[in-house]
């Protein structure tokens, strides 16, 4: 037809989104679509404009009534053309829910035959909105849903821009976009701000080294966008079946998933951490870490002993190098079998983690899904008792599905049955009584498989081979996990293949609870939404190179904006050798994740701290030091995200919404709202060039000030610094380090002031034992709030507790002091004081208690 011509590329919706084939003419028209070959490239396929799309009347939904209900409307929409694809649901019920003013929920169901939904906790509303700040319109035919912001006419969503499908195995809405900035939609190695054109970011949880435009270990169908003006929203589809997400110039997003319900969420923010807050609402924050979590951690593939792993340990005391956990991987385990450990190469383990926790270091050890079912009957408790209590998850034919993994033949446990849990927590327990660890490192959680399926690959039926495949590595849903069709407690593998690392942590999660009695450490590989509130991420098996020093901060941001703010990468790389510069940059960088972590594979090269020149050496020491100091403004960060579902490492973007400048920045990160990192990201640079928002700033170190238009600036950035800077108008506490956070956070406290131009500044801290489960819940903390106004710094313990009392304030700094002040009195007493040139006023021996109000001033 004519009006194929008038349709702009950008808005070009794809409708023969399969792969590997060249769409003709007469293929593309036996869907009804429009035929126009790109003017670019010569595949009709991914990544580029698509030759066959819909046409602007392309037959959808009709909304045939639509009434008011006690939360908001419902209304039923039906089809009256089949679509190309089998099991289309031509009666569909859609219920629009105004859940709070600031969140919309929107279901399109089945009405006459219940479809899996996602397990997981989202809050269930009774009242309505009572002052939405959205408005929802409605198309009737072909059906289309337009929400927009009232206040500002903004659209934040239109699905009436291409049809909708609802066939019991490809589910399909499109809707246009505000502008072309979005983020989120993990997981993947991408830029923060992803790319709009024709992009396609397939989800469905995958075992791989980290590449672009793959889907990798998680899942999580959530983005934030931007509006024209700086405000924000973000977008939830709570749906686990594998998916492609598209974004395509217009700006446009289509969503195509092969299973489950339309469910989604839009959240009206307006600013981007009011979004997340509302996103983690529904979801869960993320849970508040034992203290030690914070600290450095190290970690191999290949420590082949544990003498070996103890001397390592012992050359970082040597040194003083902090370091708060060390970690296994599966070489202490015998025969790389979950629960044992090798009784010749670690008969020393038990003693090493004693040694440690006898020195206030915590050990952390690996454990993979995949339970050995191929040891002598009677001689291996985990698969007996699992087989025995029919825990595994099974073939079609409901016999024990067998994969490989490291110790041979497996089996997986279903840990969606209850019972998976309980034997999980045996498991757990058993193994504690001989090796008291600290924390658990659950990997190859996707669940990874060495089979495509299984031992026996996998039946062929609508599951294995739906009637679309999303994008996904290989091309087969089956690719290095257990077959699609397998069978689990509460579904499908195909439905809930992608929660199989949430559902580990939830199992490991409470597991540890009961055993350690404390907060449970938990670093999971394969993540989906709500993970945050059982464990933390890295970001995989990445390699020790440049590149992937760079891309760790656009992982650790997007990480940080779905609610897993406990996120690093390995530091220095893991898969290939590092060299001392790469190292030392990426231990200076990896003092800024919020998880720092460095791992290393097998047969690489050396790469402790301890394994470099005494240059080297020192500079990781400073850096991981620096950290150490940053404890408490870091755990403060920590309790924001658990309680308000703040991030912890935050891109510029949130705090400088209206400065389109910053929507791109992924070289450069805050923690918090005000401390911004700087690192270098190439070899053989001694200075590094970065983004400063309009207004004043300060060197965290010196204190010297810059002011910034909103520009570029060059900075020095010797070997042993990384660049630290202070936004005017904040109020850091810090600590002074010591080689463990358990002694580092008894030490005095140094808080460091910036005064903005008007001389304000404002900050906080939570402090509570650092380990006991619900502490902030259970009122066993204190919290205290700084101000500065008019030379006049105040502290006001808005809540106190004894913990508090254990800690005292040495030393204050001030940096933007005009002139040298005559006397400065704390609690109107004359204290002592030094002035510097470049307007530092720093006041010393204070020896104040910080679980009592008081004020220092000066004159
Ligand atoms: C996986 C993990 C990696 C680990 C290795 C051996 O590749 O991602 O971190 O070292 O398995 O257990």
């Amino acid at each position: 037809p004519e009006s194929c011509s008038q349709v702009p590329e950008g808005w070009r919706f794809d409708c023969y989104p399969e792969r590997n084939v060249v769409v003709t003419e007469d293929m593309c028209h036996a869907r009804n679509c429009c035929f126009i070959q790109s003017s670019r490239g010569n595949v009709s396929a991914q990544n580029g404009v698509p030759w066959c799309f819909y046409t602007p009347d392309y037959p959808s939904y009709e909304l045939m009534s639509i009434v008011d209900t006690e939360m908001g409307k419902v209304g039923k929409l039906l089809r009256n053309k089949k679509t190309y694809y089998p099991k289309d649901i031509d009666a569909l019920q859609l219920e629009v829910l105004f859940e709070e003013d600031h969140r919309l929920r929107v279901k399109i169901t089945d009405p006459t035959e219940k479809r899996y939904e996602v397990p997981i906790d989202v809050p269930v509303v009774h009242k309505r909105a009572s002052n939405p700040s959205y408005t929802v319109d409605f198309i009737k035919e072909p059906f289309g849903l337009i929400v927009k912001r009232t206040q500002t006419g903004a659209v934040l969503l239109n699905t009436s821009i291409a049809p909708l499908f609802y066939a019991d195995q490809f589910l399909q809405m499109s809707s246009s976009l505000p502008t072309r900035f979005i983020y989120g939609l993990g997981e993947h190695r991408s830029n923060f701000l992803h790319d709009v054109q024709w992009n396609t970011l397939t989800m469905w949880a995958r075992d791989v080294p980290p590449m672009e435009l793959t889907n990798l270990y998680g899942v999580h169908p959530f983005y934030l966008s931007m509006e024209a003006d700086g405000n924000a929203h973000g977008f939830f589809m709570l749906n686990s079946n594998a998916m492609d997400v598209v974004l395509q110039p217009a700006p446009a997003v289509t969503w195509r998933m092969i299973g489950g319900i339309l469910d989604f969420y839009i959240f009206l923010g307006p600013d981007p951490s009011s979004v997340i807050g509302q996103y983690l609402d529904v979801v869960g924050k993320p849970a508040m870490p034992i203290y030690w979590a914070l600290g450095y951690h190290l970690c191999r593939w290949g420590y082949k002993t544990s003498n070996k792993t103890w001397s390592v340990v012992k050359e970082m005391r040597n040194y003083g190098i902090p370091q708060d956990v060390q970690w296994n991987d599966i070489d202490y385990m015998d025969r790389s079998l979950d629960f044992t450990y090798d009784p010749s190469g670690f008969s020393t383990l038990p003693d090493l983690v004693k040694d440690l926790q006898r020195h206030d270091q915590h050990y952390v050890m690996i454990l993979d899904p995949g339970i050995s079912n191929s040891q002598p009957p009677g001689s291996y408790w985990p698969f007996d008792e699992g087989k025995k209590k029919g825990i595994f998850i099974n073939d079609s034919n409901g016999d024990i599905l067998i994969g490989k993994v490291w110790p041979g033949l497996t089996a997986f446990p279903d840990f969606s049955n209850p019972d998976t849990h309980e034997w999980w927590y045996q498991n757990l327990q058993r193994f504690h009584n001989k090796v008291p660890f600290d924390g658990v490192w659950i990997d190859m959680n996707e669940p990874s498989n060495f089979f495509d399926g299984s031992l026996n690959g996998c039946p062929d039926n609508e599951l294995e081979n739906p009637p679309y495949t999303p994008g996904i590595l290989g091309g087969t849903l089956k690719g290095k996990t257990v077959c699609a069709s397998a069978r689990q407690k509460i579904s499908v593998h195909y439905n809930i293949h992608s929660l199989y690392g949430l559902m580990e942590a939830q199992a490991t999660e409470s597991a540890l609870r009961r055993i350690t009695k404390k907060r449970p450490f938990i670093i999971s590989r394969s993540t989906f939404p709500s993970q945050g509130k059982y464990s933390g991420h890295w970001l995989g098996d990445n390699r020790s190179q440049w590149k992937d020093l760079a891309t760790s901060i656009p992982g650790m941001l997007t990480f940080n904006i779905l609610g897993i703010p406990l996120i690093g990468a390995d530091i220095c790389g893991f898969g290939g050798s590092t060299t001392e510069e790469l190292c030392v940059r990426w231990t200076q960088l990896g003092a800024f994740y919020p998880f720092t972590r460095n791992h290393n594979s097998i047969d690489e090269q050396d790469q402790e701290p301890t394994a470099f020149s005494p240059a080297a050496r020192t500079a990781m020491k400073e850096a991981i030091l620096l950290r150490y100091s940053l404890f408490p403004h870091l755990y403060t960060l920590f309790h924001h995200a658990h309680v308000s579902g703040r991030t912890v490492a935050t891109p510029l973007l949130f705090q400088f919404p209206t400065d389109e400048k910053t929507y791109g920045i992924d070289k450069q990160f805050l923690w918090g709202k005000s401390l911004l990192v700087t690192p270098v990201l190439d070899a053989g640079r001694d200075y590094v060039v970065g983004y400063f928002p309009k207004g004043l700033w300060y060197d965290f170190h010196t204190g010297n000030s810059l002011i910034s238009s909103g520009e570029e600036i060059k900075l020095e950035a010797p070997a042993d610094k990384i660049n630290l800077h202070l936004r005017e108008g904040s109020v850091i506490p810090t600590q002074r380090p010591n080689t463990t956070l358990w002694v580092s956070s008894g030490q005095p406290l140094h808080l460091i002031v910036s005064l903005s131009e008007d001389g304000r500044a404002k900050g906080d801290l939570y402090w509570d034992d650092g380990e006991t489960i619900d502490s902030y819940e259970s009122n066993q903390y204190a919290y205290i709030y700084f101000t500065v106004e008019q030379n006049t710094m105040m502290s006001e313990v808005l809540h106190n507790h004894e913990e508090a009392t254990y800690i005292t304030v040495e030393t204050a700094s001030f940096y933007g002091v005009k002139a040298k002040p005559e006397n400065v009195t704390v609690n109107s007493q004359e204290a002592a004081f030094t002035y510097l040139d470049n307007q530092v006023l720093t006041v010393t021996d204070l020896g104040l208690n910080l679980s009592h109000n008081f004020t220092i001033s000066w004159m």
